[in-house]
C-alpha cells in the first residue's frame, strides 16, 4: 500500500506551512546557475498546490520570500521578483478554476509595482473560490508582522489607555495578517535547515514541526505524504498529559 493509502482522510492537517529551501543547493549540485534553482522550487510548489488540494488541506502556506531575501544579490533577487510573478499568473490561471483561492501575507509595499499589481489580479479574481487556499509569504518577517500589530493596538488604545487591560490573545491575533486564518497544524522545512527563519513567530507556537534533508525541488507526492504521515502519528498534547489525552478520545 502507498504512503498516501495509509493516510488517515480523517486527520489530514487543515492547514499546513512550508518553509521552501535549499534551491540554491539542488542548483548547485548540479553546476546550475541559483535561478534554475528557483524555477524548479517554482515547480515544486505548484506540485505541492496540487498535491494539497488532493488531499483535502484547507490552507497551505508556502514561504517563497522573506524580508531578509531582500539582502541578496541584486540579480537573485530581480530573477526571484519575476519567476514570482510570471508563475503566480500562469499557474493560477487553471488553479482559479479549480476553485483554489490566493491570499499573501508580507510586506507588499516593499515589491516592485508590477509584482505588486499582478499578485493582486489574482487574488482577487480568486476571492470568492471556497477550495484551498493558498497563502504565499512574500517579503514577509514575523518580527516585523508582530511590531506592526503592537503598533496598530498602541494606536487603537491610546484614546483609551485603560482599555488595554482587557487585551486578549486573540485581540492581538487579528491585528496579524493572518487573522482571517487558522493556525499551521503542521510545518514543514526542506534541505536539512533547522530553524525558522523569521516566519510565523505567533501563529506556529502548537504547530508540530518535521523537517526533511530533501531539498525543496526534490520535495514530490511520497515525501508531502511523508511529513502527513509523521504528523498523523504524533500525539498533540497541548500541555496536557498524555493520560488526558487519551481519556479524551
Ligand atoms: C529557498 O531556497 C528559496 C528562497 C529563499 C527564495 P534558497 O535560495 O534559500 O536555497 P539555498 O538555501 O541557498 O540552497
Ligand atoms: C527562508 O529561507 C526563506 C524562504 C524559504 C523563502 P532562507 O534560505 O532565506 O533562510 P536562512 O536565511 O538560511 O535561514
Ligand atoms: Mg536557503
Amino acid at each position: 500500500m502507498s504512503l498516501k493509502e495509509q493516510l488517515d482522510r480523517d486527520r489530514i492537517p487543515q492547514h499546513v506551512a512550508v518553509i521552501m529551501d535549499g534551491n540554491g543547493r539542488w542548483a548547485a549540485k548540479l553546476g546550475k546557475p541559483r535561478l534554475e534553482g528557483h524555477a524548479a522550487g517554482a515547480k515544486a510548489a505548484r506540485r505541492a498546490v496540487e498535491i494539497a488540494h488532493e488531499l483535502g488541506i484547507k490552507y497551505i502556506t508556502l514561504y517563497a520570500f522573506s524580508i531578509e531575501n531582500w539582502n541578496r544579490p541584486d540579480s537573485e533577487v530581480n530573477g526571484l521578483m519575476s519567476l514570482l510573478t510570471s508563475s503566480i499568473a500562469q499557474q493560477f490561471v487553471d488553479l482559479i478554476k479549480n476553485n483554489v483561492r490566493l491570499l499573501t501575507i508580507g510586506d507588499n509595499s516593499m515589491l516592485p509595482d508590477n509584482v505588486r499589481t499582478d499578485i493582486e489580479n489574482v487574488v482577487k479574481k480568486s476571492a470568492s473560490n471556497t477550495g484551498l487556499t493558498v497563502i504565499i509569504a512574500l517579503s514577509y518577517g514575523s518580527r516585523f508582522e508582530i511590531v506592526n500589530a503592537a503598533k496598530s493596538l498602541l494606536k487603537k488604545y491610546s484614546q483609551n489607555p485603560f482599555d488595554i487591560d482587557n487585551l486578549s490573545e486573540k485581540d492581538f491575533a487579528d491585528c496579524l495578517y493572518t487573522s482571517q486564518i487558522p493556525d499551521p497544524e503542521l510545518l514543514i522545512r526542506t534541505s536539512g535547515e533547522y530553524r525558522i527563519s523569521n516566519f510565523l513567530l505567533w501563529q506556529i507556537s502548537y504547530s508540530e514541526l518535521y523537517f526533511t534533508e530533501t531539498l525543496w525541488p526534490d520535495f514530490d507526492e511520497e515525501e508531502f505524504c511523508k511529513a502527513i504521515y509523521d504528523f498523523q502519528h504524533r500525539e498533540r498534547r497541548f500541555g496536557k498529559t498524555s493520560e488526558q489525552i487519551k481519556d479524551s478520545k
